[in-house]
């Protein structure tokens, strides 16, 4: 059986409240709080550096699973390991040495991911599947909250499912399959269904009012699919 987690965005939090809005997420039953940093160059806007994740640390009980959109990598992993990141994925675009960056992350004591665009093939994965703790799958092109699902996601992320057991039935161990874009209680079932284990929602959990109802709700519809 597949264990399920939800891990609000804080990039649809409210910033004059971050350390509020985190504590009030995971009171509400958040699993995981994610942390998107954007640099206005390998996506067009520009968000929190490390600073934010240390400020942010002692308000979260939860994980902190740091999304990196930047270009480059590796001075910022490192940072954000040091700042109190417990995850940290990045693009492959976003290195020019994707080996090398999963393992600076994985000596700075943290669990390492991979990111994958829309657009971005999974071929990325053929020679460091040892590496990876995590493969996330972009349902949205990255910059912005608020996008629409794209559908074709679907299949990638039954794709990378398949990679998943494929590999850990053989080798051992465990990687999580996260999404992230446009995921609401909606469609958050046939994520589930597609193989997604990790669950990625911004605005669906920090536009509504009461946070909780919310990822109640969402595992509401998670428990049909595990049923
Ligand atoms: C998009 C970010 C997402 C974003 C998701 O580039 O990586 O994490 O916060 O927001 P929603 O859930 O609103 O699509
Ligand atoms: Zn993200």
């Amino acid at each position: 059986m597949r264990t399920f987690r939800i891990a609000p965005s804080i990039l649809s939090a409210d910033f004059a409240r971050l350390g509020q809005e985190v504590k009030d997420v995971v009171a509400a039953g958040a699993d995981i709080i994610h942390f998107d940093v954007m640099d206005n160059h390998y996506v067009p806007n520009l968000t929190m550096g490390p600073m934010f994740c240390e400020a942010i640390r002692p308000h979260s009980s939860a994980p902190i699973d740091v999304h990196l959109m930047v270009k480059p990598v590796d001075a910022l992993a490192a940072a954000f390991a040091k700042a109190g990141a417990d995850i940290i994925t990045f693009h492959p675009e976003g290195s020019e040495h994707i080996d090398r960056t999963l393992g600076l992350i994985k000596d700075a004591g943290c669990k390492a991911g991979l990111v994958f665009n829309p657009a971005t093939p999974l071929s990325y994965l053929d020679h460091v599947m040892d590496k990876l703790d995590m493969i996330l799958i972009m349902s949205v092109n990255p910059g912005f909250g608020g996008q629409s699902f794209i559908p074709h996601a679907l299949e990638k992320i039954k794709l990378a499912r398949r990679r998943i057991d494929e590999y850990t039935a053989k080798h051992g161990g465990e990687i999580w399959l996260e999404v992230d874009g446009g995921v609401k209680v909606d469609n958050i079932a046939q994520v589930a269904a597609a193989g997604a284990d990790t669950f990625v929602a911004g605005s669906a959990i920090y536009g509504q009012k009461d946070y909780k109802a919310v990822i109640d709700a969402m595992r509401a519809e998670l428990a049909r699919v595990q049923a």
